[in-house]
């Protein structure tokens, strides 16, 4: 079985493998979504716990879920079936790739419309927009253009054609060569924003936010909210990672790319985090804000530094090309399953499925003004309605909820030499992950969510 090549085609080595899923793993998430997040939630507590989750959850179920996808070699749906007949167990495991489908339309959806922020800034930063701008003025920016659907939903049409465009030739064409050469780039150009962070008179207090822990800050809803973030950033929980790996060679070690990945994938987040919280209190602005943080506060960086305007539209193409890598892998398990399920050339499978995500896009389009209703849940009020309802159903429920199972079936169903023969790594290595993805992982996800809805006190 696990020689069996997928029909969509292979990465050319392990290496382009790596690269693709550090693409997927890296982008908004770690840029925009961590740093915010971060903010809303009373910062260090909140970042170790997410860490916590992405050595114990996150890299045991990545590991997982490209075991999985390489000896299924096909589209999360199929694949799930494929391996549960093969182990003989209960064909309604496909609905594990069903719901990341679904997880993948809803994550899109939105994730495109911030993806078009990006865009929009990278226009505002060449135009020499953000010089000299000041706090209120960087606020007032961001708030007039989120107030008119017209350009949001004008810059989430060419976000999703652009993904559309790159899925529709099939992943692997560009793909490689995009990413060899955005991830240094995305390095270099946070680590100057990061010496900016450091010039300001409150570095200390921006890394202190990060790094110094107060654990009394720490409430279930706030480990919910990390441990879904270990998720969203490294593409798990939905079969993204999964269909990558239904391309990947079978001699590449799958180990070794799942550390690569994470660490990676955490650095990107942290350095992000680094250049934006000096900027936010050296500047009195709140690290709570919500989703506009990374747009309010790095135009003053770029606004006050030398090269600025140059850096600014770097930095913001960069984030692109991020967001860019990242989406293709939300929309190709749909586009494989309507290939392999209906017979849809790859066109018209991309088409379908751009089409209705662009439409659920609306819904965010509206959230940051015509629909920007409130409201509460486990005592958090949220501000942008349907945006906040789509992130909080996929990254909070729909992921830990996918990964979960997939630790599950891995773990406990699919065969102990199925699962040595994929890895091929030292004895205690494999015991050890085995051990993570067949009681620790399951478990942890599982008294999180019990604790959240109170069934538990803990
Ligand atoms: N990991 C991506 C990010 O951090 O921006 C988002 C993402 C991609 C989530 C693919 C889920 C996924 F399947």
């Amino acid at each position: 079985m696990s020689a069996k090549e997928s029909i969509h085609g292979s990465w050319s080595s392990g290496w382009a493998f790596m690269l693709a899923a550090t693409g997927s793993a890296v982008g908004l998430g770690n840029i925009w979504k961590f740093p915010y997040i971060t903010g809303q939630n009373g910062g260090a507590a909140f970042v170790m716990v997410y860490l916590l989750c992405v050595l114990l959850i996150g890299i045991p179920v990545m590991i997982a879920e490209i075991t999985l996808g390489r000896r299924g070699r096909q589209s999360p749906m199929n694949t799930m079936y494929t391996l549960a007949i093969e182990s003989g167990h209960s064909p309604l495991w496909k609905y594990l790739g069903f719901m990341g489908v679904f997880a993948g339309f809803i994550i899109l959806s939105y994730y495109s419309v911030i993806a078009g922020w990006a865009v929009y800034y990278m226009i505002l930063s060449s135009m020499s927009e953000f010089t000299g701008i000041t706090a209120a003025g960087a606020n007032a920016k961001f708030g007039n253009f989120t107030q008119d659907p017209v350009y949001l939903l004008f810059f989430h049409t060419i976000f999703m054609l652009m993904t559309m465009y790159v899925v529709s030739l099939g992943v692997r064409s560009g793909l490689e060569k995009a990413t060899k050469f955005m991830m240094p780039a995305l390095f270099v150009i946070l680590l100057i924003l990061d010496g900016y962070a450091m010039n300001t008179n409150s570095f200390d207090k921006g890394v202190g936010f990060l790094f110094q822990p107060d654990f009394s800050k720490l409430t279930w809803s706030v480990v919910l909210t990390a441990m879904g973030h270990a998720f969203f950033t490294l593409s798990l929980g939905m079969g993204a990672i999964m269909v990558y790996g239904s391309y990947m060679p079978k001699r590449a070690s799958i180990a070794k790319a799942s550390f690569v990945i994470a660490i990676a994938d955490v650095l990107v987040a942290l350095l992000a985090g680094i250049a934006i919280f000096p900027v936010v209190f050296a500047n009195g602005l709140e690290p709570s804000s919500g989703p506009g943080l990374l747009f309010i506060t790095l135009p003053l960086a770029f606004g006050h530094m030398p090269w600025g305007a140059l850096f600014g539209t770097l930095f913001f193409i960069l984030v692109t090309f991020a967001a860019w890598t990242s989406s293709i892998s939300l929309l190709e398990p749909a586009v494989t399953w309507l290939v392999e399920n209906h017979r849809f050339k790859r066109i018209k499978a991309t088409f379908v499925a751009g089409l209705i995500i662009w439409v659920l896009g609306i819904f965010t389009v509206f959230s940051f003004n015509k629909w920007a209703f409130k409201f509460t849940l486990i005592g958090k009020t949220y501000e942008n309605g349907f945006f906040n309802i789509f992130d909080i159903l996929t990254a909070n429920i729909m992921l830990p909820l996918g990964g979960m199972l997939i630790a599950i079936f891995a773990g406990w169903y699919m065969s102990q030499q199925a699962s040595r023969d994929e890895l091929e790594v030292k004895e205690w290595m494999y015991m050890t992950w085995r051990f993570l993805v067949r009681y620790i992982s399951p478990f942890a996800i599982l008294i999180v969510f019990l604790n959240v809805i109170g069934v538990i006190k803990l």
